[in-house]
């Protein structure tokens, strides 16, 4: 779980933080912080949202704290190698829209060989396995060519 807005108290005094994450993550998430009494930074903002089915732009645009016109930095570690590679594309693609120049993005992403039995990595294998059994499998199309 990102902990960016709790790690970094002097960024959060000029930042705005939009905190995405799935909705079981994010339920989870903020049950823990109620658990430790964690008072949330005032610009942190929650967004619950599945980008299998829901669309990070349309999430933004609703939020009145969201100035679209601000360059932005999006932070999306650890994620891709959740969605398939369309679903992938389809964020990126709509991210485009709607952020001005010279914002960015960091992104990771598993290599096309990563799942390929004799090239796996015991890192990956292990990884792979963790993954399935708490019912979050990396979704081995999203690193495939088509
Ligand atoms: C390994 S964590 C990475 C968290 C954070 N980006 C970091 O680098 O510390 C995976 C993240 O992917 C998000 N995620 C997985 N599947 C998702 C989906 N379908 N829609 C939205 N978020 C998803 C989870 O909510 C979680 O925050």
């Amino acid at each position: 779980m990102d902990t960016f807005a709790f790690r970094q108290p002097e960024m959060m005094e000029k930042l705005e933080v939009f905190e995405v994450d799935h909705p079981a993550t994010q339920e989870f998430k903020l049950h823990r912080l109620a658990e430790l009494e964690w008072e949330h930074p005032a610009k942190l903002h929650f967004i619950s949202i599945d980008f299998t089915k829901e669309s990070l732009v349309t999430a933004l645009n609703n939020l009145s704290s969201y100035e679209p016109k601000v360059k932005s930095f999006f932070n999306w570690l650890g994620v891709i190698n959740f969605l398939s590679r369309e679903e992938a594309f389809a964020t990126l693609c709509s991210i485009t829209e709607i952020v001005p120049m010279g914002s960015m993005i960091v992104f990771d992403y598993l290599d096309t060989d990563a799942f390929v039995p004799e090239k796996m990595s015991p890192y990956i294998r292990e990884l792979k396995e963790f993954l399935l059994k708490i019912d979050e499998p990396i979704i081995q199309a999203s690193i495939h060519q088509h």
